[in-house]
Formats: structure tokens, sequence, C-alpha cells
């Protein structure tokens, strides 16, 4: 039996330094907006290399919130790409926009940089590039277009901490930068967490305003209508405790697609993931890509190995964006990648032999097929 990901291996790798910052949290019971809060905002900026840091509730509420502090308002369009967790457009959706959909690049799976210009119209307020599955997005040519058609670039950056473009870590690259902490990410909290990173001052408050229900400094007195969304001190805790050791892990994970990359090169039928010149990936996912997908992946799951779609149904094609209008074979890139992607377990506690396992059965499978 072979995991997707093995978070109790982590814990037990760190054991007794979360226990100890969970016992402090309790033992002071400052639960909310706290010392914990503050100190993992400051290591987080430092991380990124942004001036600011705003932890929220989730991943989601980080984009909402980043939305809302962008500006964007009902009716303004929002370009992102159809190959995506829905939380990227639902996002936009709740911030009032309109969702428009750009396809992707066929070999790193994020937006096609060529093909965003064509649908930028008046009311474009905003691009939202994904890290998808820990590589950054094209970001040079997207920040150009940001600048010529005074756009502002967010960034979601929730599968992708650490990841770097050009040697600029992603987050600090647009106007803001939005993470997700959910538990399997590469810096995962212990339940539900988020945070908004940014340069921009003016930007850093209205998200500091928008968690706190519009809270000024005190307490019942507020500026503005916001959200109940503050990253709570217990998560804060545990998550500057794994803060510490997320640029080894990440070296992990790059090790593990190393290894992955060199058994399946001489694998028939598999295609291994693409990292750009302009990249530093941090494999939040590793992703195969084989013409026998479903196949493939039900006869893993007979043996024990257990694997992933990220996403089986592009946004595009999905009901609950029906009403946007678009048809099969609006985004053909999206559409033929969902049909052909695989995840196979990546985690930092991954080891070689479990590797050379999942390889031998690939090998196995596929003869067979
Ligand atoms: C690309 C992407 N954006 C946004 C999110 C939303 O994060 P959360 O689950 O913390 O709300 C996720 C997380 O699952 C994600 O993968």
């Amino acid at each position: 039996m072979i995991p997707f990901v093995d978070l109790k291996a982590q814990y037990d790798s760190i054991k007794e330094e979360i226990d100890e910052a969970i016992q402090s949290v309790l033992n002071n019971t400052s639960f909310i907006m706290g010392e914990e809060l503050i100190k993992f905002e400051e290591e987080f900026a430092s991380f990124c290399n942004t001036k600011y840091a705003i932890g929220v509730a989730n991943g989601s509420d980080a984009l909402i919130l980043a939305l809302r502090a962008c500006g964007i308002r009902e009716g303004d369009e929002v370009i992102t790409v159809p190959h995506t967790f829905i939380a990227t457009t639902e996002a936009i959706s709740n911030a009032g926009g309109k969702v428009v959909f750009v396809d992707i690049d066929p070999k790193t799976y994020t937006i096609d940089v060529s093909k965003i210009e064509e649908k930028i119209t008046e009311k474009t307020k905003a691009i939202i590039p994904i890290h998808l599955y820990g590589q950054p997005a094209d970001m040079l040519p997207i920040m150009r277009l940001a600048k010529k058609y005074n756009l502002k670039v967010i960034e979601d950056a929730a599968q992708a901490h650490g990841a770097e473009y050009k040697g600029k870590k992603v987050g600090s690259i647009g106007d803001v930068g939005c993470f997700s902490f959910y538990p399997g990410k590469n810096l995962g909290a212990y339940g539900d967490a988020g945070i908004v990173v940014t340069n921009n001052e003016g930007i850093a408050e209205k998200v500091k305003l928008l968690r706190n229900h519009g809270r000024i400094t005190k307490k019942y007195e507020h500026d503005i209508e916001g959200y109940s969304s503050r990253l709570d001190n217990l998560q804060a805790a545990i998550l500057r405790v794994k803060l510490r050791h997320l640029n080894k892990w990440n070296k992990s994970r790059r090790r593990n697609d190393k290894k992955y990359n060199e058994l399946l090169s001489n694998v028939d039928g598999v295609i291994t993931p693409y990292e750009a010149d302009y990249a530093k990936h941090v494999y939040h996912l590793y992703v195969i890509r084989t013409e026998e997908r479903d196949k493939l992946r039900e006869e893993l799951k007979s043996k024990g190995i257990a694997t992933g779609i990220h996403y089986p149904i592009p946004l595009h094609l999905q009901p609950a964006y029906k009403y946007l209008g678009y048809k099969k074979g609006n985004f053909p890139v999206t559409e033929k990648a969902s049909q052909e992607i695989l995840s196979l377990p990546m985690f930092a506690e991954l080891n070689d032999e479990q590797i050379e396992e999942i390889v031998e059965l690939i090998k196995i499978i596929k003869n067979n097929i």
C-alpha cells in the first residue's frame, strides 16, 4: 500500500516540535489574533520576500479577499484558466466578478500567455495565473500585459509554496499572492488556513480589514463590512514549526521527481512532468500523462497504489459554469489534458523503494494494456 500523501509520516518526523507548539497555545489560551499569528505572518512574508503577509481562514478566502482588496466589483472580468481547482473561479464570482477563461500551455499546464491578450476587454480588471502542481506560471509576459492594460495580477500560489520564477518566490511577483495551507499542501496546517502576501500597503490594509469584520482597531468599530476569516493561533503555531522544514521538504519532492523521471524515462507512452527553464518547481503534485490513464489508474488502485486526477472535468464544462455558455472544444488543451493526466504519490517522505515499486507496476500494467 502506498498512499497518495502520508501526513502521518510527516507528523511523526516532527512530533515533538508540533506537540510543544500546540501545548504552548493551549497553555496561554490565546486562540484568535495573537502572538503566534503575528510571528507566522512575519516569517511567511520573509520566506516569500514580501513586505506583508495576512493570515486568513483558507486559500479560497485568500483569493476572495485579495480580489476585493484589488477593487474587483460587480461585472468586472477576471481572466484565469479552466484547468484549476474550482476555488479560483468561485473566488472571482464571490467577489462579484465574471470568470473569463484562457486555455493552458500543454507542457506546463499553466496559463497559455500567448492567448491572454485576445480575451482582454474594457471590462477586464485582473488576471489570476495558477502556479499549478507547484510550477510557476510564466509571469513576465503576464506582468507586461497587466502593465499595458492596467490590470491587477493575483497569483494563485495555493499549490506552490517556495516555488520560484526566475529566482523570485511565487506570491511576490504580482500585485498579490494567495496561498492555501490545506493539510495536504507542501506547507499544510492541521485544519483549514490560508494567507495573502503583497508588497502593496494599501492591499495589505484592505485585506486586514476584510478578514476581521471590517474592524479598525477597536473591538466594535467597523469601517466596512467584511468577513470572519482569520487564521487561528493553533494553526499559526503549527505552521511556524512546519515552515522551518519547508525548504528541506521541497528539496525531497524535487529529488523524488528526479527519481521518478529517471525510472520512467524508458517506459513507452508515459510523459513525465516538464519543468520550464524559468521555473523552480516544487512538485506539490507529480503528474504524468498517458493515453490509457483510467485503466492504469484502476490497475494501480487494485495493487494498493493511490493516485489522483487534477482535474478530471475542466471548469468550463462543469454544471456550475453552464451559465457562462462555453462548450466542449472551447479549450482543447485543457480538455485533452483532463483525459490523460494522472497524479502519482508525491510527498517528502516518499522513498526510493516506493518509487521503484510504483514504476515497476506501471511498466507491468503498460505491457499488458
Ligand atoms: C489552485 C488552488 N486554488 C485555491 C485553493 C483553495 O484553497 P483552500 O482549500 O484552502 O480553500 C486550492 C486548494 O485546494 C487550490 O489547489
